[in-house]
């Protein structure tokens, strides 16, 4: 995972929000030194608002960077998402970012890559998947959601979709449908897997590349307080990658994404 350094604190102003389904909102901002830094898995934290309510800013995966504008993908569940996605344009955000790590396009050696992701977790994928094309990487996402309204492939190509109800695609897990499919991508040359989602999808994620030795990054989320690694409200604990021990990092600094290979079950 790479670890990116230069951070700003910036007042922006929403150029474009769009409802792209229900809950869920893509949230444009023009944002130069942003948008020069971004890496794909790094994330922003946002102060939605100016009042007290919501106090603490609140984290976003960078959906997407277009020229000098930011992209984000915003699910509401709460008071300041909710807040967030009915703001409307025009109106200014207080942003820091790029925060954290990213995506390592480059290492170890691969040829393709496997996108999987579930809910919301496929915020990030669309800014990955321009990133590895660019390297000259393949590139195929595999999608998961309870029902097909879950399923927020806008954007992206090569999309293979599994729901629980098969109200979209395969009907089952994502990991039912790897398990289908998995010879189908073994053709093209090495594999590596980038992965975003709820924790039971990312665990079994982990247990499957693990059996077939493939490498897997994941993209954790967490309560987080500060982003900066003031707080200490982001602390996980994790498998070493080095020896059989555990030890306890600050996913705002260390991740948000991880080996998967050091998750724990
Ligand atoms: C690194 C990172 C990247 C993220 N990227 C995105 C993204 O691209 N798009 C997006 O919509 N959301 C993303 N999230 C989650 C998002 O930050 C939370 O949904 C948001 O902070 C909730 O704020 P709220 O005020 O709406 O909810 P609150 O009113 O604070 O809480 C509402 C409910 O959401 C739960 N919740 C709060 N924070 C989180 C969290 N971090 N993860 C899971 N549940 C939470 C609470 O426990 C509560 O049940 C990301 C989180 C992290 C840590
Ligand atoms: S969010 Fe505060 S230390 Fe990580």
């Amino acid at each position: 995972m790479h670890q990116d350094s230069t951070i700003t604190d910036n007042t922006v102003t929403i150029t474009d929000s769009l409802c792209v389904w229900q809950d869920v909102s893509l949230i444009s901002f023009h944002c130069p030194e942003i948008a020069r830094n971004a890496r794909p898995g790094n994330f922003v934290n946002i102060k939605i608002s100016p009042q007290n309510q919501p106090l603490l800013r609140r984290p976003f995966s960078i959906h997407n960077v277009e020229g000098e504008t930011v992209e984000i993908m915003a699910k509401s569940v709460g008071c300041g998402t909710r807040l967030l996605c009915e703001t409307p344009v025009g109106s200014a955000l207080q942003v820091l970012g790029p925060l954290g790590n990213s995506f390592s396009i480059d290492t170890p050696r691969f040829d393709s890559a496997l996108l999987v992701s579930g809910g919301i977790g496929t915020a990030p994928m669309l800014f990955l998947e321009k990133e590895l094309v660019a390297a000259g990487k393949k590139v195929h996402h595999i999608i998961g959601g309870k029902t097909g309204q879950d399923i927020l492939s806008m954007g992206l190509s090569s999309c293979h979709i599994a729901t629980e109800d098969g109200t979209e695609g395969y009907k089952g897990t994502v990991i039912d449908l790897l398990h289908e499919k998995f010879d189908s991508f073994t053709g093209a040359g090495r594999l590596k897997f980038f992965s975003c989602g709820p924790n039971p999808m990312l665990h079994a994620l982990a247990a499957f590349c693990n059996k077939k030795n493939l490498p897997c990054e994941a993209s954790l989320e967490s309560i987080m307080g500060c982003g900066i690694g003031i707080c200490y409200g982001c602390s996980l604990e994790l498998k070493n990658s080095f020896d059989n021990d555990r030890s306890t990092i600050l996913l705002c600094q260390e991740g948000p994404v991880v080996d998967a290979d050091r998750l724990l079950f």
